[in-house]
């Protein structure tokens, strides 16, 4: 059978070839350090999976869900919000419930708009973004972030067209790929940016647990008039290692709450009920293993970042996310790297142009193993003596 043109003109996974390479060298005995992929190491911390067990037990959890997901979690949402960032949010009207929130990344340009219509997108970017264009069969443009301009976007340089045609804009603080952070400056101009020109804001907060030496990474929400224009995306997948529970919420904008939701209820029931309790459990119990997550990951950014300059390889220490994004040496390019450190020295990192082309120069360095593992990583590329001491 034929698939349609919306299936068509998906973009091939390109970090599914780096996958079936790790594999593959796994396969054949190798002791690969993988650093490419995205995907939390540590569990969930046990009182969440404890909440789940209870309910799992309980036969009010084997019901269908009320479509637009439980009080109890969007409640739950909204105290966070507040607990966290000081942010009011109407549990009913500016929370929608999302299976992760790739979903709603996805559900957004399906549920607000028409076919052609302009999204913009940031380069380097999640490569997943580009998912949502081509089954919505609308139309992007990219804008670059640029280490100079500290990863965020320049609206000065946005045309007066791109300004125009555009419907949604897609943001991303702290940053995958890149590890770069938004400023409440930044996030006021992009209220600014959205309001002239009647844009909806998108903003990934995936990362929005995961800040170091003290920074607490800034919520859109938190900025004036924010609401007016946007909503964020919240996950559990990292903040609470949950990835595989697929959990998380919208929240914001009423208009694009509602479309949402409405998209939803022809698309599915919500949540087991059970996810949704220990969902709630999570944002609202003991956050003392958030705390100790997030130091988890500053301890091996640390090391990362000692042991890249201790062999002469000048990087910069990223400010958030589980990222670290490093220049390639000059002999090379981001896949041509990315294919030697891998035969090399048996370590898998991403290749910076996955996530577009201002990524070109760059490899991801994924903070999801052990220090142990990170010492060795470097140990082993220093034998290479690609860098100058
Ligand atoms: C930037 C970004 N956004 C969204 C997601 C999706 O997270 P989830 O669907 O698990 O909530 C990821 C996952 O890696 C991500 O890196």
């Amino acid at each position: 059978m034929k698939l349609s043109r919306r299936l068509e003109q998906l973009p091939s996974q390109f970090f599914a070839s780096l996958a079936g390479k790790v594999a593959a060298a796994i396969k054949e005995g190798r002791d690969i350090i993988n650093l490419g992929q995205g995907n939390p190491d540590q569990p969930t911390p046990p009182h969440i999976i404890r909440t789940l067990q209870e309910s799992a037990e309980n036969p009010a959890a084997h019901k269908y869900s009320p479509f637009r997901g439980t009080d109890e979690l969007k409640g739950a949402a909204a105290q966070f919000y507040k607990r966290e960032y000081n942010v009011d949010l109407d549990p009913a009207s500016e929370i929608a419930i999302l299976f992760g929130s790739k979903i709603g990344l996805v559900e957004l340009p399906l549920a607000v708009m028409d076919e052609g219509e302009l999204m913009l997108l940031p380069d380097p970017g999640y490569p997943d973004y580009l998912s949502s264009v081509s089954l919505a069969d609308v139309t992007y443009d990219t804008f670059p972030l640029l280490e100079e301009n500290n990863f965020l976007p320049d609206y000065a340089a946005l045309t007066p067209e791109q300004k125009k045609l555009a419907k949604l804009l897609y943001l991303n603080y702290p940053n995958n790929p890149t590890g770069g952070v938004a400023t409440k400056e930044f996030f006021e101009d992009t209220v600014a940016l959205a309001k002239e020109n009647d844009i909806g804001v998108v903003h990934d907060f995936a990362y929005g647990a995961i800040g170091f030496d003290g920074y607490q990474p800034i919520s859109f929400l938190q900025t004036k008039g924010a609401k007016d224009v946007g909503v964020e995306l919240y996950t559990l997948s990292k903040t609470y290692n949950m990835a595989g529970w697929r959990v998380g919420f919208a929240a914001g904008n009423k208009n694009m709450i509602e479309a949402i939701n409405i998209l939803q209820d022809h698309l599915f029931v919500s949540l087991f009920p059970a996810i949704q309790k220990a969902a709630a459990e999570a944002l609202l119990g003991d956050q003392s293993c958030v705390t100790s997550l997030v130091e988890r990951y500053e301890q091996r950014r640390d090391v990362l970042i000692e042991e890249c300059r201790r062999i002469g390889w000048e990087v910069t220490a990223p400010k958030g996310s589980f990222f670290a994004w490093l220049p390639v040496p000059a002999a090379f390019t981001s896949e041509t790297f990315a294919d030697y450190l891998l035969q090399e020295a048996d370590v898998a990192v991403a290749a910076g142009n996955g996530f577009g082309k201002n990524g070109e120069g760059y490899i991801r360095v994924g903070l999801l193993v052990e220090e142990n593992r990170i010492r060795e990583a470097i140990r082993r590329i220093e034998k290479l003596q690609l860098f100058q001491k």
